[in-house]
């Protein structure tokens, strides 16, 4: 069997590394994809043409759909569309990609940034003639593979009673992270990421993020207890997500490296568990 990559982060191409990973082998997939809206990434154009960007999109989530196993959870993360001349809303198109591979739709969660941040984009001001929406939203929209239920023993279940029903409600009150801070021009809030794995896993197993720029997703398996996969095709960011894990991991006074990044470019792909490339 190829090696499972459990609790590594792989420096790859999303797309060429979901080929490789083991079949049926993550419990759930939480991703922030590109939106796609000239973000300045360190490794990334994100300013492609749309139909191009669809295109893509749907080859990612059929990969999505090999690695998991049956009645695995896909969560996508994506903001609303800003550009007027695109008619379909990025979160529908993924949400009909989704189907048409088959996964079966689970429902979609409103992010509520609860954001104070002051705009200037009404379009015609006072006016009716062509005034704006500015969205203070996200969207979270939830998948399963085959099987609406998902394999587990109740008591690797981690959430309590008054979180179970608040995030079973269908808007989600969370602020949004700081890029400064986090040295990510686009990192969801670690809140985010946590609730999805309480809500759809259970303890011990396997949360992949396909474009994991700063970590967040490990970070939060890790807190949590489950095992984490990340891809990014930027090496500043793996670097970035293997710092912030590896300081939750309570290793402050070992110098011990708790966290592999692996060189997808560099693995000898006919070698099935040895010869991983660590950076
Ligand atoms: C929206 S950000 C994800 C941020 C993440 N949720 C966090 O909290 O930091 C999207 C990420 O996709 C990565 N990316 C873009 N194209 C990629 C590709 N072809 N393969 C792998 N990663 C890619 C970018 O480097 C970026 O870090």
């Amino acid at each position: 069997m190829k090696n499972n990559f459990k609790n590594t982060i792989i420096n790859g191409d999303s797309l060429k590394v979901l080929e490789y990973l083991p079949k049926e082998s993550v419990h759930l997939i939480i991703t922030s994809p590109p939106y796609n809206l000239s973000i300045d990434y360190a490794n990334h154009n994100d300013e492609l043409p749309y139909e191009e960007y669809l295109e893509w999109m749907k080859q990612i989530w059929k990969g999505c759909k090999d690695v998991l196993v049956k009645g695995g959870r896909l969560c996508i993360n994506i903001g609303e569309n800003k550009r007027q001349n695109i008619n379909t809303p990025t979160h529908s198109s993924f949400i009909q990609q989704c189907s048409e591979l088959g996964f079966l739709y689970r429902g979609t969660i409103i992010w509520n940034k609860n954001s104070s941040a002051k705009h200037c984009a009404w379009g015609s001001w006072q006016s009716a003639s062509n005034p704006h929406i500015v969205p203070r939203h996200e969207y979270i929209i939830t998948f399963s593979k085959d099987d609406y239920k998902l394999d587990g023993e109740k008591a690797k279940t981690d959430m309590s009673g008054d979180e179970f029903m608040e995030y079973t409600r269908s808007v989600w009150n969370m602020g949004t992270e700081s890029k400064t801070k986090i040295g990510h021009p686009a990192p969801f809030p670690l809140e985010l990421p946590k609730r999805l794995i309480k809500f759809y896993s259970f303890q011990g197993q396997t949360v992949l993020d396909i474009f994991s720029g700063s970590g967040t997703v490990g970070v939060a398996s890790n807190d949590l207890d489950r095992n984490f996969i990340l891809i990014d095709n930027s090496l500043e960011y793996c670097e970035l997500a293997k710092k912030r894990i590896e300081k939750r991991m309570n290793n402050l006074f070992s110098t011990e490296n708790n966290v592999e990044i692996i060189d997808f470019e560099k693995l000898d792909m006919n070698v099935e568990n040895e010869n991983i490339v660590l950076l």
